[in-house]
């Protein structure tokens, strides 16, 4: 896991929408990553999500209304204590009425107390009935957050439990925790960047039911775009068949199958792109002719295959890139690493090269591990560690030596 990840100090307010009883999943995700959490609730919160299950998971007690100015607990000063520690604010879900105490400064509640009070960054996460939503009111309250800085992520559309299908539904955890590691992310050195990535394998037919392909399982490519996405980049994937699809959160993906079609995607995006990243394990060769039928074994011993070649991609881009464009190509090996990899850096047109050895069982295909040797033309260095740790090396040594 990325270091900056590990330990952090999230105070969680939580208002009043029938969305607070999936806060408690992410407390304690929040808690398996090593964050600490403290929570505050308005009154209606509470009766939406037990304060005791949320102080048995944050392992801290919950803040209430009734903390705000107790005689027991005032002298604390909860909302200007915990607003203080906090290296992020999250309000999830946020309601209308918090919303427009928020934007309009009201200190009503002890969350809107402890917002007014915050020096961190705020992630907001409106969640409501469609039309509540939609109102010109709401949004007016929540543009004006975000014209303040705030993170305003919008609601996910789907069935609401008022009864409508809408957009409104608080989003699921994993992309409530990408939006508070961007808030928490400490660099932002790809701000107004374009990063184009491949990733995944890609599947060559030989015909309707089978295909040629390799282990590749997008972890490596996805680490790629994830990291330049928590630096500010914008980010377009090119993904060939994963399953990674449920943590894809602020990517743009297209996806592809065929070596072909991930060429054809990449070319139409090549104009975009400040850099482009081809981690994808493209298959170097397709059937010359794909079976329109099943083919069946019944009177063949042997079965052989006519192999055309695909394009080279990372070659075309090599070829075509504009003098402002940095091309990053992977070299999956299992000999003779470095000469292997200078040599395709060299025939491509790379502007660097991260060699990988596919056969050590610390890193490669499919594992959540990697070491990389990275050859530029201005210097080499070795990366290991999680595919993101990795990943967030290599775009910072870009960021010291490009
Ligand atoms: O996806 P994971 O399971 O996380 O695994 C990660 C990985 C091992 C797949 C990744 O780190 C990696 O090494 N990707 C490149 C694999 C590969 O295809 O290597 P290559 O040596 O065959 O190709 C060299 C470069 O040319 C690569 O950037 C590749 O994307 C590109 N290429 C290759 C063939 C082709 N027809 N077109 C290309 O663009």
């Amino acid at each position: 896991m990325l270091s900056w990840k590990r330990s952090r100090k999230v105070l969680l307010c939580v208002s009043g929408g029938i969305a607070a009883y999936k806060i408690p999943d992410l407390v304690s995700r929040l808690r398996k990553l090593d964050c600490e959490v403290e929570i505050i609730l308005t009154k209606t919160a509470e009766t939406l999500v037990s304060p005791l299950a949320l102080s048995t998971l944050s392992k801290r007690r919950a803040w209430l209304q009734d903390d705000f100015f107790a005689n027991s607990k005032g002298f604390e000063i909860p909302h200007i204590r915990l607003s203080e520690w906090a290296d992020v604010l999250v309000v999830a879900p946020c309601s209308a009425n918090t919303a427009f105490g928020l934007a309009n400064g009201r200190t009503a509640s002890i969350v809107e107390a402890a917002f007014l009070a915050a020096t961190a960054p705020v992630v907001v996460f409106p969640a409501m009935n469609v039309h509540m939503f939609e109102n010109p009111a709401t949004r007016q309250n929540l543009k004006t957050l975000a014209v303040r800085g705030v993170r305003v992520v919008d609601p996910e559309f789907g069935a609401l439990a008022c009864g409508y299908e809408g957009k409104g539904r608080l989003p699921e955890t994993s992309l409530i925790l990408e939006e508070i590691f961007l808030a928490l992310s400490p660099k932002r050195d790809l701000t107004g960047k374009h990063v184009l990535v491949t990733a995944g394998p890609t599947w060559e037919y030989i015909d309707p039911v089978r295909f040629i392909s390799n282990p590749s399982s997008g972890k490596m490519g996805l680490a790629m775009a994830r990291t330049a996405w928590y630096r500010g980049a914008d980010v377009r994937l090119i993904l060939g068949p994963t399953s990674l699809d449920a943590s894809l959160h602020g990517i743009e993906v297209q996806n592809v199958v065929s070596a072909v079609e991930m060429r054809d995607r990449v070319m139409a995006n090549l104009d975009w792109a400040d850099f482009i990243v081809k981690a994808a394990a493209v298959g170097d060769y397709r059937a010359d002719k794909v079976s329109g039928h099943k083919l069946k074994r019944e009177g063949k011993e042997t079965l052989s295959l006519d192999l055309v070649q695909n394009p080279d991609i990372a070659a075309e881009v090599g070829a075509a890139k504009s003098p402002g464009q940095f091309l990053i190509g992977f070299a999956a090996e299992t000999n003779d690493i470095i000469e292997n990899a200078r040599s395709k850096m060299e025939r491509k047109g790379l502007d660097m090269i991260l060699a990988n050895d596919v056969s050590s069982s610390e890193g490669g295909f499919a594992c959540d591990n990697n070491t990389v040797r990275l050859i530029s033309k201005t210097g080499e260095a070795v990366f290991s560690g999680g595919k993101e740790e990795v990943a967030d090396a290599v775009w910072g040594y870009l960021a010291e030596h490009r």
